[in-house]
């Protein structure tokens, strides 16, 4: 079976000796290859800084906190999202507000985030979702007009380009996430950025206790809290050896992604995400809009393809339930939605294979 996510490895030859030599160096926590990736990180993807913490969940936590949301504040968020992006608004006590989604993309839409904006409002969390770029410019505009922080979950879009630049650039905070089944894999890891420059020593406090590097144990003084949120070497040894191949990878992503929207965009029946002009998403998953999309997890389980929804909206889930409100074009958007594999993994003969049977119907 064509799988729908699949685990990305750099080639055996290339990491292992790089695993090998940072496993007995005796320097297995937060040192120095944690800091080279954070510079090759960012250099790679464009970012004013990059954090490197255990997870992207870790940074979505720090970039809530660093935003200054507290509990009982509002924040406007998705639920069209894997649940990690709403359970931490939960872990700091604030309320979700969940907005609702053009049903053409999944993505957030602009005009319900304004709409559901009060002077409780502490933060916006928009999602890429699949990679898809949500309207960063309408968004930005919004946060800015309203003087509300603006953070993108950018776990699905390492890669995607907005007006010329790369995502995670436009919002005050921006997350990655470097689990598993992402574009790219440190195993398990998240990357924080953000604009304030000057957030970054509580940025690195807030990941390791609240405890500062560089100050003598016995004199460091804690005066905030922080959590154990540090990348270790290992993970950073794995990020280095994926900064090598990771363009390749994500270029291929793209590629079977235009081509999905250029063939499956022309099948009757079915359509394809919308996104603005300037977006340029980097397809974590390609998602097709169908009538009937339970069909069309059949007829390519047929062939040898999964196809699937991988996520359920997070308001269906009891502990969002208080917060759900009324989300119709959600709920259209999930009705209709299907995902299919678009990664590296599938060729240009898986590909065609896929349009083949979706045009045969
Ligand atoms: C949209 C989204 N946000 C956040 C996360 C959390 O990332 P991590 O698994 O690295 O904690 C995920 C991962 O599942 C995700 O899909």
């Amino acid at each position: 079976m064509l799988p729908l996510i699949k685990v990305g490895m750099p080639d055996r030859s290339k990491l292992m000796p790089m695993l090998e030599n940072v496993l007995y160096s005796g320097m297995l926590a937060e040192g120095e290859a944690v800091y080279e990736f954070e510079r090759r990180f960012a250099q790679h993807f464009g970012l004013d800084r990059a954090i490197a913490m255990s997870s992207g969940t870790a940074a979505l936590h720090a970039a809530l906190v660093l935003a200054g949301v507290n509990a009982n504040d509002e924040v406007i968020t998705t639920s069209m999202t894997a649940e990690p992006t709403n359970v931490v608004i939960l872990q700091v006590g604030a309320i979700p507000v969940f907005a609702d989604v053009d049903v053409n993309s999944g993505n957030l839409d602009p005009k319900d985030i304004e709409r559901k904006i009060t002077e409780k409002t502490k933060a916006i969390v928009v999602v890429h979702y699949a990679g898809i770029p949500v309207r960063l410019a309408e968004i930005a505009e919004i946060a800015k007009k309203h003087h509300i922080p603006l953070i993108e979950d950018c776990a699905h879009a390492l890669g995607a380009r907005y007006a010329n630049r790369s995502i995670g650039c436009i919002g005050d905070f921006a997350i990655f996430s470097m689990q598993a089944i992402k574009h790219m894999t440190t195993v398990d890891g998240g990357i924080l950025t953000f604009k304030d420059e000057t957030l970054l020593r509580s940025a690195k406090k807030f990941r390791w206790f609240g405890l500062e590097k560089g100050i003598p144990r016995t004199e460091v003084d804690i005066n905030s809290v922080g959590y154990k949120y540090n990348m270790h070497n290992v993970a950073a040894t794995i990020g280095l050896a994926q900064l090598d191949v990771i363009d390749g990878l994500i270029s291929r992503h793209i590629s079977n992604g235009r081509y999905f929207d250029e063939h499956i965009s022309k099948i009757p029946g079915l359509s394809v995400p919308f996104f603005d002009e300037v977006a340029s998403p980097s397809y974590w998953l390609y998602t097709i809009f169908s009538d009937d999309s339970s069909n069309i997890e059949k007829l390519l389980s047929n062939i040898g393809v999964a196809a699937n929804k991988l996520h359920r909206p997070n308001h269906y889930h009891s502990i969002f339930k208080p917060f759900a409100g009324v989300l119709p074009e959600l709920e259209k958007y999930y009705q209709n939605m299907i995902h299919i594999p678009c990664g590296w993994w599938v060729s240009d003969e898986d590909r065609d294979r896929i349009v083949n049977a979706l045009q045969r119907g």
